[in-house]
């Protein structure tokens, strides 16, 4: 009797190694899926052998370690696909440490964003009832307001990757064999969970009215516009553009939310100057006159003058930026801004 305990104990033990083995080596490959699924596992295993108060605290674990892991952008997963082949050129992959906290947003773009986040982080839950989070985003509005930066710091804070999409590449390099392109890309969406980053959204919808190649531009937006519609992955899909009008409708109804992006109001610059400036400026020194100098001019215009502005201070040794220099910065923007037209403004 003794000795079939043994055997059994023995038994007991090889289960758990095997499953430690795997929980290391899932560890190691950042397999989290896997990782938590031999985690389950071994909690059950020690509900079957009557440690139930030890099961309850390692589900526990696992719950409280899943919840944690996506706003813990330090722990970037190692990266398990790297594109390959003709996909490399299509796709580029990093993992952005931004966070929406770095931005300056618009109490409605802030939160629709906040919306799909908190979707995003409950996506079993909802799976689990039948419901889909949000996840196909158009963003819309003028250069230099964020849209890119949405896209990375959506990526930060869930803790997963950031796919671009190279559209340019997509149509230009491989017209002919657009839809399987397109199609290779769509295969990712489903295989890799991440951010994937449609931007110059309008290389795609903005040809549609074209009279060259209207044939080909129809059959590949149609076959976009299908690969949205059934896509059921787990990713999230932003697609960024400046030219609004030129989209057809049909490509808004595809999207779960479209957000709109403006320049700065008032208030904005204010939170951008503080956010930007930080120490570099005495709190209300001519604040209202920076503001009203900085009107009009994108999120990315306003940065840059600050930046250049903090090199000056920095160089010149100097704690505080003066801000008639900063004043002056802007009006330069400002100067630019009117010569240039607005698809190529920073
Ligand atoms: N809302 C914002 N809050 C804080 N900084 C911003 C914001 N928008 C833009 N910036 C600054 O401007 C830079 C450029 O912005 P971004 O590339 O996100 O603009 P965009 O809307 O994608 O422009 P484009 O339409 O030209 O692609 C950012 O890297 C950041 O430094
Ligand atoms: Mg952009």
């Amino acid at each position: 009797m003794a000795n079939c305990g043994a055997v059994l104990d023995n038994r007991l033990i090889m289960a758990t190694a095997e499953q430690l083995k795997a929980l290391l080596r899932s560890h190691a490959e950042g397999d989290d899926r896997h990782f938590f699924a031999v985690a389950m596992q071994m909690a059950a295993h020690e509900a079957k052998q009557g440690h139930g108060r030890l099961a309850e605290e390692l589900r526990e674990l696992i719950d409280a370690a899943k919840a944690r892991r996506p706003a813990n952008g330090s722990a970037a997963p190692i990266p398990l696909i790297r594109p390959k082949g003709d996909l490399a050129g299509l796709l580029s992959v990093s993992y952005p440490s931004q966070r929406l906290g770095q931005m300056v947003l618009a109490p409605a773009v802030a939160k629709s964003l906040q919306r799909v986040l908190k979707e995003q982080r409950h996506i079993s839950k909802l799976q689990g009832h039948g419901l889909h989070p949000r996840r196909k985003l158009l963003l819309v509005g003028p250069s230099g307001t964020g849209k890119t930066m949405t896209a990375a710091a959506l990526a930060g804070e869930l803790g997963i990757a950031l796919f671009v999409v190279r559209l340019d590449a997509l149509i230009t390099k491989f017209m002919g064999e657009t839809a399987a392109k397109l199609r290779q890309v769509f295969d990712a969406v489903k295989l890799t969970r991440g951010v994937y980053f449609f931007d110059e959204f309008d290389a795609i919808g903005g040809h549609r009215g074209l009279s060259n190649d209207v044939g080909e531009i129809r059959r590949i937006l149609n076959s976009f516009l299908l690969m949205i519609e059934q896509d059921d992955s787990n990713s999230v899909i932003v697609a960024a553009t400046n030219h609004p009008e030129i989209l057809d409708q049909a490509l808004f109804r595809r999207f779960d939310d479209v957000i709109e992006y403006h320049v700065p109001s008032s208030e904005e610059i204010r939170e951008l100057f503080r956010v930007r400036l930080g120490k570099y400026i005495r709190p209300a020194k001519r604040m209202d006159e920076l503001v009203s100098a900085a009107t009009g001019l994108s999120h990315a215009e306003i940065t840059r003058a600050i930046s250049d502005c903090i090199k000056d201070a920095v160089m010149a040794d100097q704690d505080t930026v003066a801000p008639e220099v900063l004043i002056e910065l802007l009006a330069q923007r400002q100067q630019v801004r009117q010569r240039t037209p607005s698809a190529t403004r920073p």
